[in-house]
């Protein structure tokens, strides 16, 4: 799909990988760009990549991505009237990491990882992605309808895409037992919104990142990645944002890929005990 002169709607784009994306497109001439994040800063993030390509592109959205109510209101600013966004890519992400099961050292008691951290990586790595992806898709689908459009036809090109953002863990990685579960299940969510919406001309895909400089990592305890990752990436350093986002960019464009990008520079998750 070209993505020259089209919508798009980009979450965590304060940072990171999204913010990457977001400039990425812009550059290569979308017409418009939703900055959604949950921090102030992504009105600053939008004005300087708007300064940087010098047209006003994007339009910052503070917000939290799990709350359905402001998804809406993004997705009716985007449209506009009677409008469709075509490219989505929700890549506000968290990690809540800790073993499975842990026994307390002196008295063996268990301590099972806590449902409620489980639920809270759940919702944004995995509910948030799906929910966005599908109001593209119900957008696009509303869209066609009134136009009286059916079922899309290859003449048509290709009218929407999404790339949801997995990640090398979605393989099982130790310590991660939330984040793993929902990267891997963005698969099987992919897979099956790609069987159904392509009846309205949207595609989606999958990437799925090695470590990448940005914030998030700071998450990570200290020395983990000079010890355990460092000198098992192939490329010897870290992705760069810019990297990931141009493969996003090759996603988007090329209509031919299906199913998944693996952008890991090498790293895979140590079989480990
Ligand atoms: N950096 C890596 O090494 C790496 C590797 C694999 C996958 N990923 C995935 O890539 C995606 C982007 O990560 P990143 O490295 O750019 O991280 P980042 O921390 O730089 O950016 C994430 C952004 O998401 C925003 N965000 C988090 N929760 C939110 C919420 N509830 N509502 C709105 N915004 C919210 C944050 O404010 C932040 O700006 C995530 O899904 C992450 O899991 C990253």
């Amino acid at each position: 799909m070209k993505i020259e002169g089209k919508t798009a709607v980009i979450t965590g784009a304060a940072s990171g990988i999204g913010k990457a994306t977001a400039e990425d497109l812009a550059s290569r001439g979308a017409a418009k760009i939703a900055m959604v994040d949950i921090t102030d800063n992504i009105a600053d993030v939008t004005a300087e990549m708007n300064k940087k390509v010098g047209r006003e592109v994007g339009q910052a959205f503070q917000g939290d991505v799990t709350n359905g109510d402001f998804r809406k209101e993004v997705y009716d600013t985007m449209c506009g009237k009677d409008g469709v966004v075509n490219i989505c890519v929700p890549s506000a992400g968290i990690f809540r990491d800790r073993l499975s099961v842990m026994l307390d050292k002196e008295t063996g008691e268990p301590d099972i990882y806590p449902v409620e951290m489980f639920h809270q990586v759940l919702e944004v790595n995995l509910v948030h992605p799906v929910y966005w992806a599908l109001e593209l898709v119900a957008r696009m689908a509303h869209n066609r309808k009134v136009n009286g459009k059916k079922k899309w036809h290859p003449d048509e090109t290709i009218q929407g895409t999404i790339v949801f953002i997995g990640s090398v863990a979605s393989q099982g990685n130790k310590g991660q037992i939330s984040y793993s579960s929902t990267k891997a299940a963005l698969e099987g969510a992919a897979q099956t919104l790609m069987k159904e919406s392509m009846f309205h001309g949207v595609r989606t895909a999958v990437i799925h990142p090695g470590f990448v400089d940005t914030p998030i990592l700071q998450g990570m305890p200290e020395g983990y990645l000079e010890k355990y990752v460092l000198p098992d990436i192939q490329l010897g350093r870290l992705i760069r944002p810019e990297e990931l986002a141009d493969a996003i960019c090759f996603l988007i464009s090329n209509s031919a890929v299906s199913g998944e990008l693996w952008c890991d520079a090498g790293w895979h998750p140590p079989a480990g005990t």
